[in-house]
């Protein structure tokens, strides 16, 4: 039995579904049930079940968006550091593998490929970068699993959620045997307020910059793939391969779905974190070379996109 932690969330819901399909038996438990933040109450409850395997995909992501974890501080640490750390040591201490849902936006920017030399620019925003990913996509790259977080309270300046999900990374490094699985701006073609495409089309002004995004199924699936392949464990950057602009997801938004209302973009980064934003939000392009090397198929990140849009289920719907 697979043991799966924050089954009530967003990411959680499509583990659960997924492993539903694939006729996997598992066991979702929430804090309310047994309150596995605490050490005590999540060994015994690991002992008593004794799963093969443990999915944490709860943590503390701040509502409406990660603003909210400026004021929440204590809750973002407990639920994005101290959680995977108590998980860690729990699963250690019983030998019990687990995978946990890390995230990509403790990285800012990209790699930059020009005149044979590489860099990295943290803010692909800036107008003489957007040209070069417009005009010479091949020249941006994505970052990899040995790349050091540049968007981490190592590096600042970083929100303080990426701060707290890059410190979880560091921290459970070592204990035991896990996967760290890295998701970016789930999307999928569920119209939901956590959607980032329900998101983009709901702003009153659209923010473009550049992401690697992830298919929410596509991403639980390939978690499980890993496991289920036994590939090493450690850390997996796991996101549609590819990245995407805001005004290109506009674009294919506009052509596929119709939508009655016309988009407007912030002028620049200036408005934007002055009207829109508090914290620095990270966009960042990830290298998923290390997933595909393991065997795991995933869509390139246009034919994930463009089946969300084309299979679109507004809210109002029936799912
Ligand atoms: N959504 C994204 O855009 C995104 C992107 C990258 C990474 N992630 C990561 O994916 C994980 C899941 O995110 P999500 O979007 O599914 O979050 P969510 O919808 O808010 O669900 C998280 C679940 O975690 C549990 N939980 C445990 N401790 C918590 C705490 N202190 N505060 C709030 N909830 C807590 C809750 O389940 P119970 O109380 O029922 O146990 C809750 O349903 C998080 O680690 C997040 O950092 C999310």
């Amino acid at each position: 039995m697979i043991l799966l932690l924050g089954a009530t969330g967003y990411v959680g819901q499509a583990f659960g579904d997924e492993l539903r399909r694939r006729k996997t038996p598992f066991t979702a438990v929430s804090r309310a049930q047994v309150d596995y933040t605490r050490f005590d109450a999540l060994l015994s409850f690991l002992r008593e079940t004794k799963p093969i395997f443990l999915i944490n995909s709860a943590g503390y992501t701040g509502k409406p968006n990660v603003d909210a974890c400026e004021i929440a501080k204590a809750d973002t640490l407990a639920g994005n550091t101290m959680l995977p750390l108590t998980i860690a040591n729990a699963c250690a201490a019983l030998k019990i593998p687990w995978g946990h849902v890390s995230s990509g936006c403790i990285f800012s920017g990209a790699k930059v490929n020009q005149n044979g030399t590489v860099r990295q620019e943290k803010n692909l925003a800036r107008p003489d970068l957007m040209e070069l990913v417009e005009k010479i996509p091949s020249s941006i790259q994505g970052f990899t699993e040995t790349d050091e977080p540049n968007f981490s309270f190592r590096q600042m300046p970083c929100s303080f959620y990426s701060g707290t999900k890059a410190l979880a990374e560091e921290a459970i490094a070592g204990i035991g045997e896990s996967y760290l699985w890295r998701l970016r701006i789930p999307f999928d073609e569920f119209d939901n307020n956590r959607n980032y495409l329900s998101k983009v089309q709901r702003y009153p002004k659209v923010y473009n910059n550049v992401n690697s995004i992830s298919h929410r199924r596509d991403f639980v699936n390939a978690c499980l793939d890993l496991w289920e392949r036994r590939a090493p464990f450690g850390i997996y950057n796991v996101t549609n391969p590819g990245f995407v602009t805001t005004r290109h997801v506009i674009e294919w938004i506009e052509k596929i779905l119709k939508p009655a209302r016309r988009f407007e973009f912030w002028a620049n980064d200036e408005e934007f974190y002055r009207v829109a934003a508090k914290t620095p939000r990270s966009n960042c392009v990830m290298d998923v070379s290390k997933l595909l090397a393991a065997g795991v198929k995933i869509r390139p990140v246009e034919e994930a996109l463009e089946h969300s849009l084309k299979n679109w289920i507004p809210e109002t719907q029936p799912k």
